[in-house]
């Protein structure tokens, strides 16, 4: 295939940024998005450019890097229709002579560092302000010291799938991170270990999704169609039950 990309390039936080152009020949439907970068990087380090810059890791849809908005959707859409991580994106996904926009995620509180790098430090903060649980250290306990009844096993384990991509925020009109703030209340606060900081923590994590800029839920649902896994709309309900019990009856 022979494409065009045009990609957002912005030289630093502070610089203007501006959509360019690339022709992009002999893609092979094989290659996955991000290989087709590495080979239009490829060229413009061996003519000199400054190659793109985009984050990645794991390239297999498991630690959250490597979010860019591909036209207009958050990640890309795979043919299938089924959301997706960005390195999990193939070229299959596109056709011969296809123009293709890609561009940062877009949200105040994730500032472009340069190209397509966005700084999601946000993300870190809102873990600090609450994520976590008290543990004693010392010897591992026994397996099934503290029984967790397989409904709520199966969901905190479907809410700790969240990789933190960040493509909920970019997708929600409202900028919010209600979601994964949500994905994180909801994997500590199902087990019985995450009891003790249940209800500090989901005030202490929603505080701090406020105090970094992103916006409210107000229930538009954008967030959970790009989600690459899926975390569902009815953990939001479940945070805002936590948050409101927690308000009502903070002391118990
Ligand atoms: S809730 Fe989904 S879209 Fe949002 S950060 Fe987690 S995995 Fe990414
Ligand atoms: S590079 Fe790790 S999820 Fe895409």
């Amino acid at each position: 295939m022979n494409i065009t990309v045009r990609v957002w390039r912005q030289s630093g936080p502070e610089a203007a940024g501006k959509m360019v152009s690339y022709e992009v020949p002999d893609v092979s439907e094989h290659m996955s998005f991000l290989e087709m970068l590495d080979v239009l990087n490829e060229r413009l380090t061996m003519e000199g450019d400054d190659p793109i810059a985009f984050d990645h890791d794991c390239r297999e849809g498991i630690c959250g890097a490597c979010g860019v908005v591909i036209n207009g959707t958050a990640h890309g859409r795979a043919d299938s229709a089924v959301a997706t991580t960005t390195c999990q994106l193939h070229m299959r996904s596109f056709s011969d002579g296809d123009t293709i926009d890609v561009e940062p995620w877009r949200a105040e509180p994730f500032p472009v560092i340069k190209d397509l790098v966005v700084d999601r430090g946000a993300f870190d903060r809102i873990i600090q302000a609450g994520g976590y649980i008290s543990a004693p250290t010392g010897t591992a306990p026994d397996a099934h010291a503290a029984p967790v009844p397989k409904a709520a096993a199966d969901h905190a384990f479907d809410a700790a799938t969240c990789i933190g991509c960040g493509a909920c925020v970019a997708a929600c009109p409202n900028g919010s991170a209600m979601l994964f703030t949500a994905a994180k209340v909801t994997h500590l606060g199902l087990l019985p270990q995450g009891q003790p900081e249940r209800k500090s923590r989901v005030v202490g994590m929603v505080h701090q999704h406020d105090e970094e800029g992103f916006g409210g839920c107000t229930n538009i649902g954008e967030c959970t169609a790009v989600c690459p896994k899926g975390i569902p709309f009815e953990t939001i309900s479940r945070l805002n039950r936590d948050l409101l019990g927690a308000m009502l009856n903070p002391q118990t």
